[in-house]
């Protein structure tokens, strides 16, 4: 079988995890698939730094569009970041029939619906496991392990950066400015780290796990947000005191009236379990009616940690490659659903 071929959009920390993980692990993801999967082409900024970094059969291009027209690649990887050229790059690669993995969740938080419209229009794969909590696999446990289920609710740490911050502020009693930039030198806060202390991050993340675990459309800005700027150290001593821990949570809920999705420190007891989610980790608790309560657990960002998220689903695309057309799985689930949120 060909090998099926990656363009890479951006080499910073993702792309280059990506690459460094794809060649590292090449024999054996070839024995799992039954296909190789090579960078062929890569598009960046500064191409003189690029061509130290990568092999020599690797096209170094500088401008991106002109790698998502390229006719020898398959699957367009986009590790770009931002929601305005990420949004034209992906558009054109999807209809120049090109399958797109990303993990950018404020691309499809905010254009999804309309990105996932267009892939299913041209038959590609639109997949984004690495745009939420990368070391989990949280897409594919609710879309696959948990696809039997009605899901109730799912609660979860989607934001690591805020996650450090309460952490720090509860254990070593440091500022929130001072742990805040602890985190920015640690590089796991966002570009703008107001997405991540204002809440607007896991809104994004939140969005993409409704979408998924209830089957509605992507549901942004309904999101309710309220992040963690309005929080003292006081406010955490007296939670602590009284025996709870403050964390930021991101909560999509089902009930009578509809959908209930929102972002907003809560108090949890110290003995709940998503309370011993500490420093930049994420979890994801899941209530389903058969699965009954499972939990997710790893961490939420990283160069290799989301470069093992996007290559999974390269790896899922080599595999549904070798499905009949019509039994090859979507990747899509996002159809229009009576759940509206309140
Ligand atoms: N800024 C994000 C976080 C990075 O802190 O969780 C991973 O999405």
């Amino acid at each position: 079988i060909a090998p099926l071929r990656v363009g890479l959009l951006g080499l910073g920390t993702v792309g280059l995890g990506t690459y460094t993980v794809l060649r590292r692990n090449a024999d054996l993801i070839a024995m799992r698939t039954g296909q190789a999967i090579e960078v062929v082409a890569v598009a960046v900024r500064n191409t003189a730094r690029a061509q130290a970094l990568l092999a020599p059969e690797v096209t170094l291009l500088s401008d991106p569009f002109a790698l998502v027209d390229l006719p020898e690649v398959d699957v367009v990887v986009e590790v770009l970041g931002g929601t305005t050229v990420a949004k034209d790059l992906v558009l054109r690669a999807i209809a120049n029939g090109k399958h797109v993995v990303t993990a950018n969740k404020a691309l499809l938080a905010e254009h999804g619906n309309a990105l996932f419209a267009a892939a299913q229009a041209q038959g590609v794969v639109l997949a984004y496991e690495g745009a939420v909590a990368v070391s989990i696999p949280i897409i594919k446990a609710l879309r696959e392990g948990l696809s039997a289920n009605r899901i109730e609710w799912l609660a979860g740490i989607i934001n690591g950066t805020s996650n450090f911050i309460l952490s720090a502020m509860r254990t070593q009693g440091v500022s929130f400015a001072q742990a805040l930039a602890d985190a920015q030198a640690q590089g796991f806060a966002e570009a703008d780290p107001t997405l991540d202390v204002e809440g607007g991050d896991a809104a994004h993340k939140l969005a993409l796990l409704a979408s998924n675990a209830f089957g509605t459309p992507l549901q942004f800005a309904q999101v309710h947000t309220q992040g963690i700027t309005q929080l003292t150290g006081e406010d955490i001593d007296y939670a602590a005191r009284l025996g709870y821990q403050v964390k930021l949570l991101g909560i999509a809920k089902r009930n009578e009236q509809g959908l209930e999705l929102r972002v907003q420190p809560c108090l949890l007891p110290q003995d709940h379990l998503l309370a011993q989610v500490h420093g930049s980790m994420n979890a994801v608790m899941v209530k389903s009616d058969a699965a009954g309560l499972t939990m997710y657990y790893g961490a939420g960002a990283g160069s290799e940690q989301t470069a093992s998220a996007v290559i999974a689903d390269l790896v899922d695309l080599c595999r549904s490659a070798r499905l009949p057309a019509p039994l090859r799985v979507p990747y899509l689930g996002i159809q229009a659903s009576a759940l509206k949120p309140l």
